[in-house]
């Protein structure tokens, strides 16, 4: 029998989607670039040359991930920026002619400020709504596409509940009237095959801590056929788009987690933590047969489950669970109350206020999801707790 408490052992960490930890490999493969390769990739001498080739292997490696050429990857310092950069620079590049921005209803905040932001400037900023299950919907993006249109922004994966996006089929349709199309892809990648070319996406946000790199890394997809407005201006370095010496050791790590990612997608990493997710996803309806499952009848990340337990706020449940670390919502919502997807999605604000986000990572093991599920059946159950506080 599984104990209904872990006291003494390490909590079960089930925020993946929040951060991760840096792989062991990608810490090795970034040690050399601290001191012994410390030099300047640019420097002339061929001690420099190694930092120059592996900056020049990670892109690959970030490409070959993605299925794009290696010179359309610009690394950036994660997923804001990639996000902010694309849309004020789509902005500058286009205004004249095209002053629509679409976005979706449940869009990461560094999409949502960043386009809010370009209102000041005459943006007209057009929000399309999602449906229950928290995905887009199509027949309201075509309502809104017009020759106006100058950037479709619609995440692939969401931070919140793992709802996967129909992407490629925005690209088509926005494409159409010659729009341009991002997709932060902050959560995607790593989780699921994300092939940049196939989603006929222009621009593709990375986030590297989100995939077993350092934070601070990450990466922008530019499709050749666009002309993106620089970043940073100086030196020249990431063909001109951002100039700065590059961090080699964390563009490094990058190339190595995303080495990683693609051996563990080949050896079926998304099937088998799947399983784990719905293991733990049937053991939640076992326990509270009451329990709302959000986005469980649409495409999901294999390893997010966002549920809500009815009469319990997510922070109370958590606190009666100090042995799992989880978050209610999105770790990137700082400040804000109520979980904007949910909201998006016409989910009550009584039962919003129960959301738990259990997100799995890739050493997440069946032992774990057990004494997980342990400790929220004795959360829910236990008469021993003091009675169930509303907030
Ligand atoms: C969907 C999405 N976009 C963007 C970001 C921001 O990425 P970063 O923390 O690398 O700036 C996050 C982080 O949680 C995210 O989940």
């Amino acid at each position: 029998m599984i104990e209904a408490t872990n006291a003494g052992s390490a909590p079960i960490y089930l925020d993946f989607n929040a951060t991760t930890p840096v792989a062991t490999e990608v810490l090795a493969a970034m040690a050399p670039f601290w001191q012994t390769d410390f030099y300047n990739p640019s420097a002339p001498y061929p001690a420099a040359h190694r930092a120059r080739q592996a900056v020049d292997d990670a892109r690959v490696a970030v490409a070959h991930l993605l299925n794009v050429p290696s010179e359309t990857i610009v690394f950036t310092s994660g997923g804001t920026e990639s996000d902010n950069w694309v849309m004020w620079a789509t902005w500058f590049a286009r205004q004249l002619r095209r002053r629509r921005i679409i976005i979706s209803a449940i869009e990461h905040p560094a999409v949502v400020a960043s386009a809010k932001a370009l209102v000041a400037w005459g943006a007209e900023l057009v929000t399309i709504p999602v449906d229950a299950e928290g995905v887009i919907r199509l027949e309201a993006l075509d309502a809104v596409l017009t020759e106006e249109t100058a950037l479709v922004s619609i995440m692939l994966a969401n931070n919140e509940i793992g709802t996967i996006q129909p992407v490629a089929e925005v690209s088509k349709r926005a494409h159409a009237v010659g729009a341009w199309v991002h997709t932060d892809a902050a959560q995607a990648v790593g989780k699921i095959g994300v092939d940049a070319s196939q989603l006929g996406v222009d621009f593709l946000t990375v986030a590297g801590h989100k995939l077993y790199a350092p934070k601070g890394i990450g990466a922008l997809y530019i499709a050749p056929s666009v002309n993106l407005p620089p970043l940073l201006a100086g030196g020249g370095q990431e063909q001109g788009y951002r100039s700065g010496t590059e961090s080699v050791p964390l563009v490094v790590g990058l190339g190595r987690a995303a080495q990683l990612a693609e051996a563990w997608l080949a050896s079926g990493g998304v099937i088998s933590q799947a399983k784990l997710r719905d293991h733990l996803e049937q053991k939640l309806r076992e326990i509270h047969p009451q329990v709302r499952v959000f986005g469980c009848h649409a495409p999901r990340l294999p390893n997010t489950l966002a549920f809500a337990c009815p009469d319990w706020t997510g922070s109370s449940l958590l606190a009666r669970c100090p042995g799992i670390l989880a978050g209610t919502g999105s770790a990137c919502h700082t400040g804000q109350a109520g979980s904007p997807t949910l909201q998006a999605m016409g989910v009550p604000a009584s039962v919003a206020q129960g959301l738990i986000r259990l997100s799995l990572g890739r050493e997440t093991t069946m032992d774990e999801v057990h004494t997980a599920a342990a400790l929220l059946a004795h959360a829910l159950t236990s008469s021993a707790v003091p009675p169930i506080v509303k907030e």
